[in-house]
């Protein structure tokens, strides 16, 4: 599912946290198996990441391919991981917290790879992040550089 935002916890030992509804197929899963990946997809995936805002796991057999994203395993952790990820956090879940509707999972990050766009920082030239800008009929994303 995507996520509004990830964010970075803990240095040492790396750890990030995500909100999540607590009714959602994504976030039973993940606690289900205790661990989850988060991917970083480009721009052009802006109409996949529109259908996986709307169609739900529950109701499709592999929600990532029928969004047209091929997806195999991770290196360390046995998640789902998106081959056309820019990067990929590999975490397995340490904590959770109600923090009022939603669920914050806290997760240690077990293994990070990226793409060639990501060296010491991002490069803007290769890497187009989604800017998400409200939904008309689908997602919209910032069209600036
Ligand atoms: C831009 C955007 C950000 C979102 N952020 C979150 C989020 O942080 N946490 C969450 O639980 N759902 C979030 N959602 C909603 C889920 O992605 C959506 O409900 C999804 O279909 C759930 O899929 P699932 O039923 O397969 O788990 C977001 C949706 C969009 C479009």
């Amino acid at each position: 599912m995507p996520v509004v935002s990830y964010a970075s916890v803990s240095d040492s030992p790396p750890m990030v946290a995500v909100a999540c509804n607590p009714d959602g197929f994504t976030c039973k899963l993940a606690q289900r198996a205790g661990s989850f990946s988060l991917s970083v997809l480009d721009r052009e995936y802006l109409t996949a990441m529109g259908r996986l805002a709307t169609v739900s796991g529950a109701k499709v057999k592999d929600k990532l391919r029928d969004a047209g994203l091929e997806h195999g395993r991770g290196s360390v952790l046995n998640v789902p991981v998106v081959k056309v990820s820019s990067a990929t956090l590999e975490c397995k879940l340490r904590s959770r917290k109600r923090t009022g509707d939603h669920l914050l999972l806290v997760a240690e990050v077990r293994a990070a790879r990226s793409r060639g766009a990501f060296t010491d920082s991002w490069d803007y030239a290769q890497y187009k992040p989604l800017l998400y800008t409200g939904w008309k009929g689908g997602m919209t994303t910032y069209p600036g550089a």
